[in-house]
C-alpha cells in the first residue's frame, strides 16, 4: 500500500490529463491539501501532463499511466491505493472521431467504466467507504427542438456513437448502485469551454484557425445552438455533487447560455480582431458538409442542483470567452504542441472533403 495514511481522503481521478480533469486537478489538489489525489490516465491524443506541471510535484497529487481498459492495472492500483472515491473522467470525447470510428469509444467509455466500477465493488466488498462519481454529458438526451430543457428525468435518447456509449456508461453506473448499493452520483453537464481544450473542439479549434488565417469551417448551416459553460464553473459544480450530493442521484449542469454556432464563431472572430487587429476574420467562415446526426440543440435545466446545493454559474458568457480567447493567444506555444502529425492527420481526414 502506498504511503498516504496521513491523508483524510484518498480519490482517484480518471482523465485528469484531459481538459477537464487537469482544470478539476488544479483546482481540488491547492483546495483540499488533507486530500491524495491520483491522476489516472493511459495519456491519449487528449492527455497532456504539460498541463499539470504546476502540482506535479505537489505532496498530495501522483500520476498514474494506466489504461483503464485493463482491469488488472485498475484493480492493482484500487489496491495500491485503498481509495474512497473516484471522480471518473476519463473518455473519449470528441463526437466527429466517434463517427469515424466508434470502437475506441465502446473499449473506454463502456468497458473501462465497467472495470471501475467492477473495482469499486471489489472495494465495498473488501468493506469501508467507497463514493463513485460519473461525469457525464447532456448529449446521453438526445436533441432539442426550438423549445425545452433538458431535466434530470427526460428519457435517454443518443444520438452518436459518442453520446450512446456515455449513455450506457451512465446506465452501469445506476446499475451499480440499485444493483450493489455503491454509492454513486452522476452528473450531467452542457459543453465546456476555458484552458487546455484540445483544439479539435469548436473553440480552440476556431482560434487556432482564425489566428493561422485558415478557413473556419461551420458544420451545415450553422444554426445549431449549444449550451457554453466555462470548465471552472463545471469543476465547481463537480466538487460540490462529489462531496455533497445525494447517492443514486443525477445532477443536471449547464450555463443557461445558449448559442448558436454561427455567432459563437463571429464573437470569437471579433474579440480577436479587436485583440489582434487586422483585417475582420469573419470573412474565414466556411459553410461546410454537415456532421452525420448533429443534434440540433441542447439546454439545460440546471435548477436541482442549484436548488439542492446552491450552485451557480459564477463565469457570465462575457468573461469567459474573452479568458478563453486571451488564454490561448497566451499559450501559442501549448496549443501548437497539440498539433503534432497525428491531429494533422486527423484534420485532413476530417475536414479536407467537406
Ligand atoms: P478529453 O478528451 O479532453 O480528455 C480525456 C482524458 O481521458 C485524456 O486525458 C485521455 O488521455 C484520458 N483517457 C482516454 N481514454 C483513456 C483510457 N482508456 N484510460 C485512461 N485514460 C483515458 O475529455 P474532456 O473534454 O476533458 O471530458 C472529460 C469527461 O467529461 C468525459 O467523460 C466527457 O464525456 C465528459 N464531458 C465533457 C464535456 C465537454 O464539453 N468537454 C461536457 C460534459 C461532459
Ligand atoms: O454537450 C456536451 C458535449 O460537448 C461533450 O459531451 C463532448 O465531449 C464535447 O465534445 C462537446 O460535444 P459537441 O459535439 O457539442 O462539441 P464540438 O466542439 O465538437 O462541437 C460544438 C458544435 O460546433 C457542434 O454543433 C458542432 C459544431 N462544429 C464543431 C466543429 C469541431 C462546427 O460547426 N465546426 C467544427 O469544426
Amino acid at each position: 500500500m502506498a504511503k498516504t495514511e496521513k491523508f483524510e481522503r484518498k480519490i482517484a481521478v480518471t482523465g485528469g490529463a484531459g481538459f477537464i480533469g487537469s482544470n478539476l486537478l488544479l483546482y481540488l489538489v491547492s483546495r483540499y491539501p488533507r486530500y491524495f489525489f491520483v491522476n489516472i490516465d493511459c495519456l491519449t491524443y487528449a492527455g497532456n501532463l504539460s498541463n499539470l506541471i504546476s502540482i506535479e510535484k505537489a505532496p498530495n497529487y501522483r500520476f498514474e499511466k494506466i489504461d483503464i481498459c485493463d482491469y488488472a492495472a485498475v484493480s492493482a492500483c484500487f489496491e495500491k491505493y485503498d481509495f474512497d472515491g473516484l471522480i471518473h473522467l476519463a473518455a473519449e470525447s470528441h463526437v466527429d472521431r466517434s463517427i469515424a470510428g466508434p470502437a475506441e469509444f465502446v473499449k473506454t467509455n463502456v468497458i473501462g467504466t465497467f472495470n471501475l466500477l467492477e473495482a469499486a465493488r471489489q472495494k465495498i466488498a473488501r468493506g469501508g467507504n467507497f463514493r463513485f462519481h460519473h461525469v457525464s454529458t447532456d448529449e446521453v438526451f438526445g436533441s432539442l427542438g426550438e423549445s425545452g430543457y433538458f431535466g434530470e428525468s427526460t428519457p435517454y435518447n443518443p444520438n452518436s456513437p459518442y453520446s450512446a456509449t456515455k449513455a450506457g456508461s451512465d446506465h452501469l453506473v445506476r446499475a451499480y448502485h440499485k444493483t450493489y448499493g455503491l454509492d454513486a452520483v452522476t452528473t450531467n453537464c452542457s459543453n465546456n469551454y476555458g484552458p487546455y481544450q484540445f483544439p479539435e473542439k469548436l473553440i480552440p479549434l476556431m482560434i487556432r484557425n482564425a489566428k493561422a488565417g485558415l478557413p473556419l469551417p461551420v458544420y451545415g448551416d450553422g444554426r445549431n445552438i449549444r449550451d457554453w459553460l466555462y470548465v471552472e464553473d463545471h469543476c465547481r459544480a463537480i466538487d460540490l455533487v462529489f462531496h455533497r450530493g445525494k447517492s443514486g442521484k443525477t445532477y443536471n449542469i449547464g450555463g443557461h447560455n445558449e448559442i448558436e454556432n454561427i455567432e459563437l464563431v463571429r464573437l470569437v472572430c471579433r474579440l480577436m480582431d479587436e485583440i489582434l487587429g487586422g483585417e475582420p476574420r469573419e470573412k474565414l467562415i466556411t459553410y461546410v458538409t454537415d456532421r452525420p446526426g448533429h443534434d440540433r440543440r441542447y439546454a439545460i435545466d440546471a435548477s436541482f442542483i442549484e436548488n439542492e446545493l446552491g450552485w451557480k454559474p459564477q463565469y457570465s458568457f462575457e468573461q469567459g470567452i474573452r479568458r478563453t480567447v486571451t488564454w490561448y493567444l497566451e499559450n501559442e506555444v501549448w496549443l501548437e504542441n497539440c498539433v503534432s502529425g497525428q491531429y494533422l492527420k486527423y484534420y485532413e481526414k476530417m475536414y479536407s472533403n467537406r
